[in-house]
């Protein structure tokens, strides 16, 4: 294995990947194209540890060590190419267990041996990294100023601490919650025509939780879907933005919302808002609401 490396590094979520394109390329970086990568993390007692998975390039075991802060900090690793990835992905797996895998396409720019990562991670969404990789040697001032220098000149959002790993974790928290308070609420639905109960959970960037079930009527287009249930519920409480759904049906692993309330949770939601479907502990779809629903109608065709 090579000696520990090290680097200053900084990630922060990108509201607009084109932008932050034209911004590095107008500074001069160099275009390295696009690369897909799958990193497996394996359960270690100290650090982390990923076979990383190239597309084009090849397999490396990396092993490192950084502090979950968020603002630029200094991370140390060790690379070692690894000749059969699948080999390797089984042994380490059967050993260790796997805690998480995440898939992204990365397009990676240089500037002043820095490198800036475009990343686009398999239910995330968009991020930037930088990372400034150090000679041996150096006391990292260089690159902690090259950092501080890029972050302002791409305008970089608040950073963010962990790994995608970590955010795919928490992820996968806020939708065992959200699948739990629908079917909960699933279980009120009334539902004697179809005999189909489902519910719906809605999460606010405060954290607030808002929940609905279906509401059908003997007179049958007055019926009304869960998820139209949950906004009633959230407007009511004066809430106006939906940060994450979830939807669960009594008879389908997985319900897709119906093309109406597709367009009803547009109304309070972003295109990168998730939407969790499947059963708390069980089968699981995630997806995001520019997927249910691309051009959207909204209030801009009004305008
Ligand atoms: N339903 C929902 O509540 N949400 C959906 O996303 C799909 C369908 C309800 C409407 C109706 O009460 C029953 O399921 C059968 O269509």
């Amino acid at each position: 294995m090579s000696e520990p490396r090290r680097n200053v590094e900084v990630k922060a979520r990108d509201a607009d990947p084109v932008a932050t394109l034209a911004r590095a390329q107008a500074l001069g970086a160099a275009d390295e194209g696009v690369l897909r990568q799958r990193d497996t993390y394996f359960a270690v007692p100290r650090g982390r540890l990923k076979l990383r998975e190239q597309e084009p390039g090849g397999a490396q075991l990396i092993s490192y060590e950084r502090p979950d802060e968020a603002a630029a900090r200094t991370s140390s690793y060790r690379l070692m190419d690894v000749a059969d990835a699948d080999d390797a992905r089984r042994a380490l797996d059967a050993a260790l267990g796997t805690v998480a895998v995440v898939d992204k396409r990365r397009r990676l720019l240089l500037w002043e041996g820095v490198r800036i990562h475009l990343d686009e991670v398999d239910g995330l969404g968009a991020f930037v990294e930088l990372e400034a990789v150090a000679p041996s040697g150096s006391d990292l001032t260089a690159e902690r100023e090259k950092v501080a220098r890029l972050t302002s000149e791409l305008a970089l959002g608040e950073p963010i601490a962990g790994s995608y790993a970590d955010l795919l974790a928490d992820k996968a928290d806020e939708a065992q919650v959200l699948l739990a308070a629908a079917e909960r609420v699933m279980r009120n639905a009334h539902a004697p025509y179809s005999r189909f109960p489902v519910g719906a959970a809605l999460l606010t960037p405060s954290g607030t939780v808002h929940v609905g079930a279906n509401v059908e009527n003997a007179a049958y287009p007055q019926g009304q879907c869960a998820e139209a249930s949950a906004i009633g519920a959230l407007v009511a409480a004066g809430d106006r933005e939906i940060a994450a759904v979830a939807v669960v049906a009594e008879k389908l692993d997985v319900c897709p919302p119906c093309g109406g309330c597709r367009q009803r949770l547009k109304e309070f939601a972003a295109p990168d808002t998730p939407v969790y479907l499947g059963r708390p502990g069980g089968p699981l779809q995630t997806t995001t609401m520019a997927e249910l629903l691309p051009l959207a109608f909204d209030e801009e065709a009004l305008a």
